[in-house]
């Protein structure tokens, strides 16, 4: 039974449990609502201050995170590295102790280094929010994924949910695979050795080189990209070698449950590890997770900021008495 949101930050989806997704996305389900009116505005952030700090390149996040902020009235500022001081030498502490002056509520950072939120957090009073932290965790994708496998089946718990691609850098494939644990969905990972990491059968998925073994009776089919910006050297023999191997196309779907949906968090590389027929396909539910993203950050800005209204209003009881 949900006692509420309690939680100052959003810095991974570990340290939720099955009620907080819930709640995330229940609350989500009325924000969807608020993204398809003519007016997309409600006041229920007047008067707070969203600061997304973007230290790593996004369209998505960066975006939706935006627009989430401003359909909920609050005031919304855009910093990235290569427009503000960081690009001259001052430290990501120094960046966010001076913000902070500023008096922010809410901040979202995206940074390539993992653990950068946690950082912050634990340095800054206001709510912190990960909008992605190196291969580690990017929780809000997560949560809008869910959202939209909800909404496609009706239910995140006993789903086969097969993640493909560079598993060893993806963020993404670890955010998915500790929610959809929580739930009671078989999470696998399918990647080539060299991009799958060492121990991730510890992290409670079944691991699968083959293709053909991952996708049998699979409820989703989520798709990752190669994430070039992150290796050291060339882990695959070429991508034209990579995607005959582990590029998916309508013709593999038939090796999945006749209902399996199609994930992709985006960027993709069409040709590579999906092809442009499947993405365009009725199985696609790619644009359906983007919708999804400013709904479930909504939702995120929302909860946070009840709470942090919770403890305002329990501080100044205890100051009273
Ligand atoms: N899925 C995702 O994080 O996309 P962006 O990098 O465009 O934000």
């Amino acid at each position: 039974m949900s006692d509420g949101f309690r939680h100052h930050h959003l810095l991974g989806i570990a340290d939720l449990d099955r009620d907080d997704v819930n709640q995330i996305l229940d609350a989500a389900e009325s924000f969807i609502e608020v993204s398809r009116r003519p007016v997309r505005k409600v006041p229920t952030l007047r008067g707070k201050t969203l600061i997304n700090m973007f230290f790593e390149a996004s369209t998505r996040t960066r975006t939706s995170f935006e627009l989430a902020g401003k359909r909920l009235s609050a005031d919304v500022v855009n910093i990235s590295a290569s427009g503000s001081s960081v690009s001259k030498g001052e430290s990501l502490l120094d960046t966010c102790k001076t913000l902070e002056a500023m008096r922010p509520d809410l901040v979202v950072i995206r940074h390539s280094a993992s653990g950068a939120p946690h950082f912050v957090a634990n340095q800054i009073g206001c709510s912190v929010i990960n909008g992605g932290d190196g291969s580690h965790e990017h929780p809000t994708q997560a949560l809008l994924d869910a959202f939209a496998i909800r909404k496609s089946l009706g239910t995140l718990s006993g789903l086969k949910v097969a993640i493909i691609g560079d598993i060893t850098h993806s963020r993404v494939a670890r955010s998915n695979a500790a929610l959809l644990k929580l739930f009671g969905s078989e999470v696998r990972f399918c990647a080539p050795y060299t991009l799958m990491p060492t121990g991730a059968e510890t992290l409670g998925v079944r691991v699968f080189h083959d293709l053909a073994s991952a996708l049998e009776g699979a409820d989703v089919i989520m798709l990752l990209r190669i994430q070039r910006e992150r290796l050291e050297g060339p882990l695959v023999p070429s991508m034209r070698e990579y995607s005959r191997q582990y590029g998916v196309s309508q013709r593999h779907l038939a090796l999945a449950n006749p209902r399996a949906i199609v994930m992709h968090p985006g960027p993709m590389n069409r040709g590579v590890e999906i092809n442009s027929a499947l993405a365009d396909s009725e199985r696609s539910v790619i644009l359906d997770q983007v919708e999804a993203g400013v709904a479930v950050r909504m939702a995120v800005l929302y909860l946070l900021a009840k709470e942090l209204r919770v403890q305002t209003a329990r501080q100044a009881a205890s100051d009273a008495g």
